[in-house]
């Protein structure tokens, strides 16, 4: 770790213009984070003195995001005048004058510089006693990148942008990956001489290296390893090549940590996701956010979990779910949509085609079929019949649904809300449920059935219906007559 202190510069009021898109740049997600969360990660990992983000494009969103993470972080605004320069320059204005040290300068759309890397580059730049250290790499593509140019003796002698090199420079392999370490001298010195006369009229940071090495200032350069660090993200393609990187080690970290992945390619893990040993993900999940999953739990294929919690040994197979919480050894699925304040108990089951919102349903209760339940408090062992539904919009209001413990209601209910149901209830099925239920009642809403007998044959004589009926009631013979003793007739 450094031994005095640093400051570090986060660059994020470029427009990125190469994404095309109404959200910053910096803002688009890479494993469920902000590209900037990344770089502000390894920025305040480095403990520095002053942390200093410089924002334009989108400020306020932008710096909002900053602050979720860094709170204390300044952010200075960027004015007019373009170009990385010009944003190091009004950063290093905001630093105290009487700071010293060393600044760190990182751009928020290079996001895996980790600490480690940052760390080697600082001791890189100390040992070296450098103006300046920028850290490089040999990219079999280096396309769109400053590029290194080294004299014949090997050192540093300055940085040209894509947009303004030669064809020979084009073929220097070697490139800028807008990392560096600079004595805070070296800036205030040299920055105020960079103008923006090039191809993109913008105030270059770059031009500062050539301007050290024109005035006798060392410059070192640092080569990564992993090349894969360095890679900024300018548009889509390359963050779809970061994001697939990122996920592909995610993968494999908790592989090693225990839990079974069957297909690395088909499941996208967030960077905030924790998983216990034993957890097994079977193909096309996706597991986002805040989602903690417990041991031996298995989820998938097919499922999406936002910030949800899934209990040890809990099974949720193709479902849809955002913040909800599933119990131990509870079962989801296949099919069920689990909208954010689900809750539910240990053992409990929602089922196919269930919907449900806001909705705790207790230990060992089960939703099992085709249902919607919202704004509801289930009690714990109750049974709810196929297709029940709460209806908890008036049109104007919600309400809620109350069931107790150990009910056991039929299929095709609707519960008009606000509506309570009593420990140990129970009701027939099709009921429209509007009053209250006591502990132990049953309740029936549906008219009792009339069964016309005759009807088909009546109505609908010759009909295939009718033939079908008569050969039935010919088989049945005298048992059914004595049994249909008690219908209506038909008129
Ligand atoms: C920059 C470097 C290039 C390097 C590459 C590495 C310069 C001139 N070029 O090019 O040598 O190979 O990064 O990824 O520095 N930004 C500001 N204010 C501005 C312009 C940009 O804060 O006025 C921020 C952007 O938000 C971004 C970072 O600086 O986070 C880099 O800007 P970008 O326009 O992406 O520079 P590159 O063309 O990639
Ligand atoms: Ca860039």
């Amino acid at each position: 770790m450094p031994t005095s202190p640093i400051a570090v510069i986060v660059l994020a009021a470029g427009q990125g213009t190469r994404m095309r898109s109404s959200t910053p740049k910096v803002l688009h997600r890479l494993a469920g984070l902000p590209l900037i969360h990344h770089v502000l990660e390894s920025a305040r990992a480095l403990d520095p003195a002053h942390l200093v983000v410089v924002v334009r494009h989108d400020r306020d969103t932008v710096a909002a995001s900053v602050l979720e993470v860094a709170p204390h972080a300044t952010l200075v605004d960027q004015d007019e005048l373009p170009g990385t320069g010009r944003a190091v320059e009004q950063a290093v204005e905001a630093l105290p004058a009487d700071f010293a040290g060393d600044v760190v300068v990182v751009s928020a759309d290079v996001p895996f510089v980790d600490l480690a890397t940052l760390t080697d580059l600082l001791a890189r730049h100390r040992e070296a006693a450098a103006d300046a250290t920028l850290l490089s790499a040999f990219l079999e593509n280096p396309t769109g990148y400053g590029r290194i140019v080294r004299r014949s003796d090997d050192s540093v002698d300055r940085i040209v942008e894509q947009k303004d090199a030669t064809e020979k420079e084009r073929a220097i392999a070697e490139i800028n990956s807008g990392t560096y370490v600079f004595t805070v001298a070296a800036l205030r010195t040299h920055l105020p001489f960079v103008t923006p006369s090039n191809a993109q009229n913008e105030k270059y940071l770059t031009d500062v290296i050539g301007l050290l090495t024109l005035n006798g200032g060392i410059v070192a350069a640092k080569p990564v390893d992993e090349t894969w660090r360095v890679e900024g993200i300018n548009d889509r393609a390359q963050l779809a090549v970061a994001a697939r990187r990122l996920n592909d080690r995610i993968v494999r970290h908790w592989q090693l940590e225990g839990v079974s992945i069957l297909d690395p390619q088909t499941t996208w893990i967030d960077r905030d996701v924790s998983l216990a040993a034993d957890v097994e993900i079977l193909p096309g999940t996706q597991l986002k956010g805040a989602t903690v999953i417990e041991a031996g739990a298995i989820v998938g294929p097919d499922t999406t979990l936002v910030d949800t919690e899934v209990g040890e040994g809990a099974t949720v197979k193709r479902t849809d779910a955002t913040l909800a919480v599933i119990g131990a050894r509870a079962s989801v699925g296949p099919f069920s949509y689990l909208r954010p304040g689900t809750i539910l108990g240990a053992d409990g089951k929602i089922g196919g085609f269930v919907e449900t919102k806001n909705a705790t349903i207790g230990a060992g209760s089960k939703v099992p079929h085709l249902s919607y339940i919202g704004d509801t408090e289930i009690g714990e062992g109750s049974n709810l019949g196929a297709g029940t539904i709460t209806a908890n919009y008036d049109g104007v209001n919600k309400h809620r649904t109350v069931i107790g413990s150990h009910v056991r209601m039929g299929s095709h209910n609707v519960y008009v809300a606000p509506v309570r149901i009593g420990d140990g209830a129970a009701s027939g099925a099709g009921a429209v449920v509007r009053k209250d239920v006591p502990p132990g009642s049953l309740a029936l809403s549906v008219a009792p059935q009339r069964t016309i007998s005759g009807w088909v044959e009546a109505k609908r004589p010759g009909s295939a219906g009718a033939v079908a009926a008569a050969a039935a009631l010919a088989a049945d013979g005298a048992e059914h007559d004595q049994k249909s003793a008690n219908d209506e007739p038909a008129e």
